[in-house]
């Protein structure tokens, strides 16, 4: 679930004559699904690959038509005007060669081109083809050329493509179509130029090739985080422990198993970040004597481990950032939550804590929500802030806060 900004926008979807229409129900469900109100043009052509029945039954409304341009039985109402001016958001998915061109040169002969040219909503082209047809000059100066308008063309995926051959021209999956209508619609970029890292997931200590040490950490408080920061126009880069998670799209990602492979990945990538935000949840020690082969069951009743402490990422990064650089460091506590946070802060050269109170109903790992209360270092002579709410809106809330400190801001 998207914060609460994301919620209850209206869509308007073209939807074009490319195989990928088959698709469209699926992505339409996911706008349902976060309470988006939905509007569909659908081309001649694209009727032929997905049913407008079956897009009218799921969005409860009538799907409007080419031939609705030139239609009488509209009465006043002009279609192409009324649906633009309702809309927060133009969405073309699958967008063909043919719709690309249209939007390049102002093509109004068809509802949708009518449509396009007179919505003043942001505007995001999602086009989907075979591959050769996408690397074509001509297609590839018009996606230059409605980029140039100012509305925002999403490169296609790579893979194998319905027609037979393999190569970019796919279109993304409907989780990344949501992705980067959220970023379109996020009108605020209070994170513009800004370079976040931010940290997410579990660690795992291997004991030997099939075992290991771990944690429940989901990563969901991490990846929501790095989400929001990049709608808010971060450059956004997400070092994640194993999760199953879907990477959100727009982020640089990096995946590290161990607390020794992140701790590395950290130290450089930290080097020219603006804002740290370290959620993984790092294993504190690890096997000292890592076995390579398998630990067979044997005779022995108890056998130990014994366990070396991994490097302490953010004390390392908190020793060595610039003044202007900022840390926040997540601490998971069961008690003494204040004066924890606080010990944090100092021991750590943190700028802020998000202290997590385990005991919470609803909070912590796993959980789709969250119960935070957020420390400051005291030179920003801040009072600490107290947030609940999805792991949506508290990622929100959190970055709120950290832009108040953020220098430039
Ligand atoms: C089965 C089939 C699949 C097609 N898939 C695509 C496609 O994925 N992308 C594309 O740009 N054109 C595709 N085309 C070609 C377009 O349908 C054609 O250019 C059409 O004129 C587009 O009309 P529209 O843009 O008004 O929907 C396909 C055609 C057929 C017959």
């Amino acid at each position: 679930m998207p914060p609460q900004w994301a919620r209850n926008k209206k869509i308007l979807l073209g939807v074009s004559g490319g195989i990928a229409a088959y698709k469209t129900p699926e992505l339409v469900r996911a706008w349902l699904r976060q309470g988006c109100e939905v509007e569909i043009i659908l081309t001649d052509m694209g009727a032929s690959l997905v049913s407008p029945l079956a897009l009218a039954t799921l969005i409860k409304r009538r799907v409007w038509r080419d031939k609705d341009l030139k239609s009488d039985e509209m009465g006043w109402t002009i279609p192409h005007i009324s649906l633009s001016a309702w809309a927060d958001a133009f969405v073309a998915a699958p967008c063909t060669a043919n719709v690309l061109r249209m939007a390049a040169v102002g093509d109004s002969s068809t509802l949708l081109g009518a449509a396009m040219l007179a919505c003043e909503a942001p505007q995001i082209f999602f086009p989907a083809m075979n591959a050769h047809m996408w690397a074509h000059p001509a297609t590839k100066t018009n996606a230059a050329t409605v980029a140039a308008h100012g509305h925002r063309v999403i490169d296609p995926d790579s893979g194998p493509l319905a027609c037979g051959c393999e190569g970019k021209g796919r279109l993304p999956s409907a989780e990344a179509i949501l992705d980067e209508t959220w970023y379109s619609l996020r009108a605020d970029k209070d994170y513009a130029g800004a370079k976040v890292l931010v940290t997410a997931g579990p660690t795992r200590e291997y004991i030997d090739p099939v075992r290991y040490i771990s944690n429940p950490s989901s990563g969901k408080m991490g990846y929501a985080i790095a989400s929001e920061a990049r709608y808010r126009g971060a450059d956004v880069t997400l070092v994640s422990g194993p999760v199953n998670l879907r990477v959100p799209s727009g982020v640089r990602f990096i995946a590290a198993e161990t607390a020794c492979e992140m701790h590395d990945i950290c130290m450089s990538a930290a080097a020219d970040a603006d804002v740290i935000i370290k959620t993984a949840a790092v294993g504190d020690y690890r096997a000292q004597q890592f076995s390579p082969q398998k630990i067979k069951r044997g005779d022995a009743a108890r056998i130990s481990i014994e366990l070396e402490q991994n490097p302490d990422i953010a004390l390392e990064i908190g020793r060595g950032k610039r003044p202007s650089q900022i840390l926040a460091g997540f601490a998971a506590e069961t008690q003494n939550i204040r004066e924890n946070a606080m010990s944090k802060i100092e021991r750590k050269n943190l700028d802020l804590v998000v202290a997590n109170d385990l005991t919470a109903p609803d909070a912590g790992f796993a959980s789709d929500s969250n119960s935070v209360e957020i420390f400051f270092a005291q030179k920003y002579g801040m009072t600490p802030r107290t947030f609940s709410g999805s792991k949506w809106e508290v990622a929100s809330k959190i970055l709120d806060s950290i832009a108040v400190i953020l220098p430039g801001q």
